[in-house]
């Protein structure tokens, strides 16, 4: 700002946090500058390479000079295969003019809040919940309404709590399963439970956001709304892409089924912001959702191996507990046991955010307060990194807890 003393940002900007995650991964680099061994497992990234031959379609695209802007929605191959992928895959039917494809999941979800979200409208958010939700409520000039979970009903939003939430304003319930931070996934039943409690709303949209829908462990199944509730489906935008299923964060590729006026609203906006998703990352996810998934088995195997490895060690860390994560690759760890301790330098923790400082401090190892999330005093911790790592990590948070008076 001083460099730019004329420079006034839009009050918008007044209604965003900087990404949270963003944070810790700048304070790791800059104790990774002194030298110091850091591991962070902060980010919600896996650290498998995108599988080979979805690396292969992108290659091959290229060489076929796809390369230029694509139809704002998306190539129609692309559409077709994530027609058939819902077809299959969750027994939901979608016109092509019901789907849409973009730059990663999340300018989607901002994409069919901004179409609809008039000022004042309320967006119900069940806590913990991932850190973009109620930004993305606030710049759409809505009100986040946070809907608080616990862990004694396993981190999930019950109906009890849905119907206490829901005013006149209210325009969204969002639904996010397998869950970041906690892991947690809907059951067929628990979705037909919100769905009656919604019945005598029929202005509320769903958002679901499946978006780890294939990282599960122990058999469980996935459902998601409209396939659970066909009388909800003109109601629910499903959104989905092949970030987290595939490890292709950076390629930023998601898309979104629903409604055919919204998916066209929010072809709209995205024909005066980002246009389309690359067309490279379209060719690829083309071959991620249409070819073999063997590799899938094996980064599950490697993924559980690692749940157990943080259960394991949580178990030992004095003042931390966890439940068992359901899916996605994050626990969610409770360290209520940590508040009113001391540490060495005698600083007293008082919140989330110090543990973390602590155990950043002490260990190098970087995790995220859960106050980040909507909930305290937690920590997500993402163990989405090499297995070995990993171990020295959650020794390292074990030490950490130890150290503390
Ligand atoms: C719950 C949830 N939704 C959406 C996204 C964004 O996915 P994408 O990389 O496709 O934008 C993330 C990424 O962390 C997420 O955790």
């Amino acid at each position: 700002m001083l460099d730019h003393p004329r420079l006034r940002l839009a009050p918008r900007m007044s209604r965003l946090r900087p990404s949270p995650t963003a944070e810790i991964s700048q304070r790791l680099r800059r104790l990774a500058a002194e030298a110091r061994e850091v591991i962070n497992l902060g980010e919600g990234e896996l650290d498998f390479d995108t599988p080979v031959h979805v690396r292969r379609a992108a290659h091959d695209a290229i060489e076929r000079g796809e390369t230029k802007y694509t139809s704002v929605a998306g190539t129609q191959v692309l559409r077709e295969a994530i027609r058939d992928k819902l077809h299959n895959e969750n027994g939901l039917d979608y016109t092509l003019d019901e789907i849409i494809a973009g730059p990663g999941a999340k300018p989607l979800i901002l994409d069919a809040l901004m179409a609809t979200v008039s000022p004042g409208d309320e967006v119900i958010i069940p806590a913990p919940h991932w850190v973009s939700y109620p930004d993305m409520a606030r710049l759409a000039d809505g009100e986040p309404v946070i809907l608080p979970c616990d862990a004694a009903s396993d981190w999930k939003p019950t109906p009890e709590r849905l119907a206490a939430a829901l005013t006149p304003k209210s325009r969204w319930l969002v639904l996010n399963s397998p869950n970041n931070p906690t892991g947690a996934i809907l059951t067929a039943e628990e979705l037909s439970a919100l769905a009656r409690v919604l019945a005598p709303y029929p202005d509320v949209l769903v958002l679901c956001d499946d978006i780890y829908e294939h990282i599960r462990y122990d058999g469980l199944p996935f459902a998601t709304m409209p396939e659970v509730e066909p009388a909800l489906k003109s109601r629910c935008v499903v959104i989905n892409g092949v970030s987290k299923a595939f490890s292709m964060t950076g390629w930023r590729l998601g898309y979104a089924a629903g409604p055919a006026p919204l998916i066209k609203a929010m072809e709209t906006l995205q024909s005066q912001s980002s246009t389309n998703a690359s067309s490279i990352s379209q060719a690829a996810a083309v071959a991620a959702l249409r070819e073999e998934r063997d590799f899938m088995d094996e980064w599950l195997t490697t993924l559980d191996e690692r749940r157990h490895i943080v259960l394991e060690a949580i178990e030992r860390a004095p003042g931390l507990a966890c439940g068992r994560p359901q899916g996605a690759f994050y626990a969610y760890i409770d360290c209520s046991g940590l508040i009113g301790r001391k540490r060495p330098d005698s600083d007293v923790i008082k919140t989330d955010g110090d543990v973390a400082a602590w155990i950043l401090d002490a260990s190098g190892v970087g995790l995220i307060p859960g106050a980040a999330f909507g909930t305290s005093p937690y920590l997500r911790l993402a163990y989405a990194v090499d297995t070995d790592v990993l171990r020295r990590a959650m020794q390292g948070i074990v030490d950490a807890c130890k150290q503390l008076g």
